[in-house]
């Protein structure tokens, strides 16, 4: 297989030559299609707080954006949401997302998990993506039932971590995703592309960064400026560069899965998807957040006005078509390189938390 080194990564990324960019994706396109294969998976997201007491200098639902009108779902609207995304729609795994909330305390969080994990026809796989909390809290949380979190380290440059972030550094959060996995819990995590003072170098690093800590997924997206932040001025993450660095990822972490997200919709356009769907990447992340709410999670403006995030069958089906057109199929079963029992989708809330360990090891 096509060996990558950091030398050539930076080199590649610097590059503006078309034709090696076309070399890059066409080599990532077949390094996934030799590891990950045909199928796509569409996972969906339900945002159901944007109540947040961090101050993540870009995003635009930090603690303390005052402009922003604040909701959270209830417990059960969440289950509601999540188990209709499920029965109704297919949906396989679903991202429980909120900014930081304590709200929703431990207790809550097991109530909807158990809920939507108990629901026998709802077989489905449960990512948080809810923040720092401690060990014994995921802990918990995985004993109900949750099997992934989405939990992005955003850099690997721990002076850039610490400018964007006043109330956190960079080893406390990686000692959050060790953790998460100690405990059996697949992670996704990856960087924020494109941030202010954010160097090549560390995007190379970035990258390695996600192979080392063992990922099952790698999430990264472009830097979008935010009104009401401290970023609010500055120019957004290049698209280019995000799509390079979804191929370079795949060249140097073959197995991972690589979902498109939204941010880099946001900013490419539909025909991205295309682009990065033949560049390396093998998986969606589509919005199930109620409409009601959905313009109010603005962690960058107009997130939630990506057209075709609808919660409909009609949005799977537009999405199957151009995953068919590009030659693959969508993923009927929990993905092809998830190495989790049946029991962590059926939905028993204590089962599963050895044996997924044991089927990593
Ligand atoms: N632009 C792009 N992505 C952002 N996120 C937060 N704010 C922004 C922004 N302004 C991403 C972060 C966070 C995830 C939930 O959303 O990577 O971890």
């Amino acid at each position: 297989m096509y060996k990558v080194n950091e030398i050539s990564a930076k080199r590649l990324l610097e590059s503006d030559d078309p034709e090696e960019l076309k070399g890059l994706l066409k080599l990532a396109d077949a390094v996934r299609e030799e590891t990950v294969r045909q199928q796509v998976c569409i996972h969906g997201i339900i945002e159901f707080s944007n109540h947040c007491q961090s101050l993540c200098a870009y995003c635009g639902i930090r603690g303390p954006n005052k402009t922003l009108q604040r909701y959270q779902m209830s417990p059960e609207e969440i289950r509601d949401t999540a188990l209709t995304a499920v029965k109704v729609s297919g949906y396989k795994m679903l991202v429980l997302q909120s900014g930081e909330d304590p709200w929703y305390d431990t207790d809550r969080l097991i109530w909807i998990i158990r809920k939507i994990k108990s629901d026998q026809a709802a077989k489905c796989l449960v990512f948080l993506s809810i923040g720092n909390r401690d060990y014994e809290t995921y802990e918990t949380l995985y004993r109900a039932g949750a099997r992934g979190v989405l939990f992005r380290f955003e850099t690997s440059d721990p002076d850039l971590y610490k400018k964007l972030h006043p109330d956190c550094n960079l080893e406390e959060r990686l000692e959050h995703l060790r953790y998460m996995k100690e405990i059996g819990y697949l992670t996704a995590s990856g960087p924020l592309i494109g941030l202010p003072g954010q160097t090549i170098d560390s995007l190379v690093q970035d990258i390695f960064f996600m192979r080392d800590l063992g990922l099952a997924m790698a999430s990264m997206g472009p830097f979008i400026p935010a009104p009401n932040t401290p970023l609010a001025g500055e120019k957004p993450g290049d698209i280019k560069t995000v799509i390079k660095m979804i191929a370079l990822t795949r060249l140097i972490y073959p197995h991972v899965r690589i979902p498109i997200t939204t941010a880099l919709e946001k900013l490419g356009g539909m025909a991205v998807r295309r682009t990065a769907l033949t560049g390396g990447a093998n998986a969606f992340m589509l919005n199930l957040t109620p409409a009601q709410y959905r313009e109010n999670y603005d962690i960058y403006p107009g997130k939630n006005l990506v057209k075709t995030h609808i919660h409909s069958l009609e949005t799977v089906e537009e999405l199957t078509k151009l995953i068919s057109s590009c030659g693959r199929r969508v993923c009927k079963g929990w993905g092809t390189d998830f190495t989790l029992t049946k029991e962590d989708f059926n939905g028993s809330c204590n089962t599963g938390l050895t044996s997924s360990r044991e089927m990593r090891q």
